[in-house]
């Protein structure tokens, strides 16, 4: 890792990645590169980046500059309306009306370690782990724009955001402004995504760039199930295991954009960052503007390498408090089991039977509070529904406790049902717009959370219910996404600040809980995985991965989610069959197989259950134990996800354990099995307990395992352990 200027170049180089780029004589900050790490060089146009031809469509910079054409140059934050015609990262409104912006180089200051991002959640690292630089960029309106770069000592891993200050004597209003802006010379490149929707969340979808743009986004004031906040460029002919991969990852939980373009010379541009649709913010002279932090992953060992470099990088730099490093609960969750129809004694008769089991915690989902006994009303109220629980939380965390168990509780701190006493003391505090009426989703309405005093009752409400009883987990829903997007409180210049403001008082929120209650274990949730982002892991170390339990429908959705998330992260229970969701019959066993893929748990009436099944339970408790530490900081291989058969497997850290779930979907006639093996090492031997057969690590992953002779029929699972025995 190092950071170093010569000759007007910045050379950032990371474990395995470097990016380069040069000030121009006339004060451009052009981009030369980025990809796997260089050895230390003289970088400059002429060795890095050969100036491209231009003609007269392609203007010329008001001074001579060997860029020649902003219209056709690698630009490392390239600005609207001032000869750069793709788009741009920057457009900004001074005082003489135009959003056009020019940038120059300043100053730059290069330090150890990596500073936060006031209000906003970011990866962090100690002063030996990450050197950082600032570059500062100013126009002459006053507008001083620093780019803020992070270079990782032990990980491929370049992070950046920007801070945006007016030191002019006008207001200046922002526009547009992007984490990052990444150019590339050629567009030889898929683009990876992550879509999807409601129980189907984050698809990968890999498609060829084309020229002209695609855009990546969301407009819901949330990341949303539709697109993740995440994309990757990966080479034509790079695949799972090989070639280059080029990720990039926004740590922010509201609407963003990721946009590529490929322009006319077959060069690549793509933009993070807050969606510029719908989006402005004032700066006053004097003040500054905080953009989220992009993440870039650099792999040459294709989206697999890109992925458990993202794991690491959240486990250990995202993710943070005591959960970090601790094996997380395992959980029984009564939503799948009671719905809205539960009381104190249903609980504790569901809890009964699990505490023997090994089950170390029960949640009670929605419906406690209020008089919520369906999802028309209540939200808001944040008080104990004294008909189902009349001796009053405390006494239901006694009882749990008394029974070795911990409690955990359901919230949608950020709604409020029009049928509630909070919305008809406080209507101003939900989002609204003068004149139009609310569209309501699931009979919800959302707080305006940018108000310090929607913020002060949430603090105060949710603070006052864990504080009167033993409560160690919140599970923090978000139910529906925002529409007319407005503050009773802000002027109408600041409305289109808003949804940002939004984020800034969620996460504000967030924060000042996790500082009152510091062991609290956070769980994200949106509707199942509508909210599963980078942003809300700083907070939740683990989020509801999908509504959708169905270990069939769940292969492909924690597929997908592995391609950016760590296994850790994804939180997946065991539910009853036939599946609530799908109706599909599958056994206790692939159910538990494929659950322990993730933060494990359970979410069915387990008091229903006949004393086989429970017996099965508790095996399947012991095995999790033995495999949570794996599971939380191995390596993940995604190996399979086909219409036939999903794999995965995860090397310890020691490289001491290997754990191989296997699930076979559909059973063909001639039904060859055969299963290589990553991540081994070649030469060393490693033993299958259950068959007592030793196999060396290069026939495993160039071999493979022979699963055909386990005869496994549709739906059966099987994981399989093997230990490192020399
Ligand atoms: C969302 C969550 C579910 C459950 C319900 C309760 O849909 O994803 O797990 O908590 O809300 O209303």
């Amino acid at each position: 890792m190092s950071i170093t200027f010569e000759n007007k170049t910045f050379h950032l180089r990371s474990s395995g990645s470097s990016l380069v780029m040069q000030v121009t004589s006339s004060g451009y900050l052009a981009h030369l590169y980025y990809g796997h790490a260089l050895p230390d060089g003289d970088y400059r146009f002429e060795t890095l980046a050969p100036v491209l031809p231009q003609g007269s469509f392609f203007p010329n910079p008001p001074q001579e500059d060997e860029l020649v054409s902003l219209a056709t140059a690698m630009m490392e934050y390239p600005c609207y309306g001032t000869g750069d015609f793709r788009p741009s990262a920057i457009a900004a409104v001074g005082a003489d009306g135009s959003p056009a912006v020019d940038l120059r180089y300043v100053s730059h200051r290069i330090y150890a370690g990596k500073p936060a991002i006031p209000g906003l959640p970011a990866t962090y690292a100690a002063e030996q782990d990450a050197d950082t630089l600032e570059i500062d960029m100013q126009d002459h309106t006053g507008l001083v724009v620093t780019l803020i770069y992070t270079a990782f000592r032990d990980y491929p891993v370049i992070t950046r955001s920007v801070r945006a200050e007016n030191r002019g004597s006008h207001t200046i209003t922002l526009e547009r402004i992007y984490s990052s802006a990444t150019d590339f010379p050629t567009s030889n490149y898929d683009l990876l995504h992550l879509w999807g929707s409601w129980a189907m969340e984050r698809t990968p979808e890999r498609t060829p760039l084309t020229h002209g743009g695609q855009r990546i986004s969301s407009l819901r004031g949330s990341s949303g199930h539709i697109h993740n906040p995440f994309a990757a460029l990966v080479e034509k002919d790079a695949s799972e295991e090989m070639g280059e991969v080029f990720g990039f990852s926004l740590v922010y939980s509201g609407s963003f954009a990721i946009e590529t373009e490929v322009d006319s010379l077959g060069q690549t541009r793509i933009l993070c960052g807050i969606n510029p649709d719908g989006f402005g913010w004032q700066l006053q002279p004097g003040e500054k503007f905080d953009t989220p932090e992009t993440v870039m992953v650099y792999s040459d060992q294709g989206i697999g390498g890109m992925s458990r470099t993202y794991h690491k990088l959240y486990s250990r730099h995202l993710i943070r408090g005591p959960w970090r490093d601790r094996d997380r609960p395992i959980i029984i969750n009564n939503w799948e089991a009671t719905y809205f129809g539960f009381n104190e004694e249903k609980l504790l008769e569901i809890a009964r039977a699990a505490a023997p089991l090994g089950i170390e915690m029960l949640v009670m989902d929605d419906g406690w509070f209020g008089r919520r006994d369906d999802d028309h009303s209540s939200l808001g109220d944040w008080y104990v529904d004294q008909n189902k629980l009349p001796l009053g939380l405390g006494h239901l965390s006694d009882e749990l406790h008394k029974l070795g168990m911990q409690m955990g509780i359901w919230f949608e701190p950020e709604m409020i049902s029009p049928d509630s006493d909070l919305y008809r003391a406080h209507p101003d505090w939900a989002l609204q717009l003068p004149g139009r009426p609310n569209s309501p989703a699931r009979w919800q309405y959302v707080l305006d959370m940018s108000r310090q005093d929607v913020q002060d009752y949430l603090f105060e409400r949710i603070s006052d219910i864990l504080s009167c009883a033993k409560i160690e987990y919140v599970k923090w829903d978000f139910n529906r996404n925002l529409t007319e997007v407005g503050s009773a409180l802000l002027p109408p210049e600041r409305q289109k600040e808003v949804g940002h403001r939004y984020m800034l008082g969620l996460y504000a929120l967030l924060e000042r809980l996790l500082n009152a209650f510091p062991d609290l274990l956070l769980e994200g949730c949106s509707g199942g995985g509508g909210r599963f982002d980078p942003g809300m892991l700083y907070y939740s170390p683990q989020i509801w991965t999908s509504d959708d339990t169905d270990p069939i429908e769940r292969l492909t959705i924690q597929y997908g989610t592995s391609i950016v998330y760590p296994p850790s992260s994804m939180s997946a229970h065991v539910s009853a069959s036939p599946n609530h969701q799908t109706g599909r019959v599958t056994s206790l066993n692939t159910r538990g197989v494929v659950a322990m893929g993730g933060s494990f748990g359970y979410e069915l009436d387990i008091s229903k259950l006949s004393d086989s099944e429970k017996s099965e339970i508790a095996d399947q408790i012991r095995q999790y134990h033995e495999y949570a530490p794996i599971i939380r900081d191995g390596s993940y291989y995604r190996l399979m996800n086909s219409h036939e058969a999903g794999a995965w497997e995860i090397v310890s850290d020691d490289g001491k354990t290997v754990l191989v779930g296997y699930v076979s979907v559909l059973v063909r006639v001639v039904n060859v099995r055969i299963l290589k093996l990553r991540g081994l090492d070649e030469n060393a031997r490693y033993l299958d307990p259950a068959s007592g057969l030793v196999y060396t690590g290069g026939a495993l992953m160039h071999g493979g395992l022979n699963l055909s002779l386990l005869n496994l029929r549709d739906r059966e699972a099987v994981m399989i352990k093997l230990v490192r025995v020399d």
